[in-house]
């Protein structure tokens, strides 16, 4: 395995969630892309920043846009991850989705989703870092959609096989587990 290859299986091992980040392009029509490289940065203020390919075809619109939406998936929509990411023109047809407080679009059925007024974009190589203040939160039950080595699954949680709830010997439930901010 070359040196990029083992780049990327080790990086593909790492699992995340799903998210899909819709904005508005500039003739105010519906655009997004399918991202896993999304993180909280900040509880004061509250931060969020998500990682797009300059080849995408979206990256201008979601760089540049004033805000941007981040639409976090519910484990029973791999195919709105898969319709976000290749080329579907029907795709805002096919996925019910409703505008936000400024017009972004929100997907119905999403586990959550954050609002974002974009603070700015930085260069990450192959990547822009966009940034971004959280203006509005949305909440709904359901469990994450998670991906990891090119796959689509579920978050077993306390359903694992060997699921331990707290380090051997510590309190149960860990009291600074659950108060931490992350
Ligand atoms: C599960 C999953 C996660 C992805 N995560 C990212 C990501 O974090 N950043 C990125 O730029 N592309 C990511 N992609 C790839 C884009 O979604 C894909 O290239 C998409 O076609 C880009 O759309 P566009 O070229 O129409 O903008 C991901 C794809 C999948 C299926």
């Amino acid at each position: 395995m070359t040196g990029s290859a083992r780049f990327r299986e080790a990086m593909g091992r790492f699992a995340s969630g799903v998210t899909v980040v819709t904005a508005l392009d500039g003739a105010g029509l519906p655009i997004g892309c399918t991202i896993s490289a999304f993180s909280s940065l900040s509880l004061t203020p509250p931060l969020v920043l998500f990682c797009v390919g300059r080849d995408r075809f979206s990256h201008d619109d979601l760089t540049g846009s004033a805000r941007f939406a981040v639409n976090v998936l519910a484990e029973s929509q791999a195919d709105l991850a898969l319709s976000f990411a290749r080329f579907d023109p029907e795709r805002f047809q096919r996925n019910a989705w409703r505008p936000g407080k400024h017009g972004v679009p929100l997907f119905t059925g999403c586990i959550a989703a954050v609002e974002c007024d974009t603070l700015r974009a930085i260069d990450g190589g192959d990547h822009s870092i966009v940034l971004g203040e959280v203006t509005e939160v949305h909440l709904a039950e359901g469990e994450p959609l998670i991906y990891s080595r090119g796959a689509f699954g579920g978050f077993l949680g306390a359903s694992a096989p060997g699921f331990v709830s707290a380090p051997a010997g510590a309190e149960s439930p860990p009291e600074w587990l659950l108060s931490a901010p992350w």
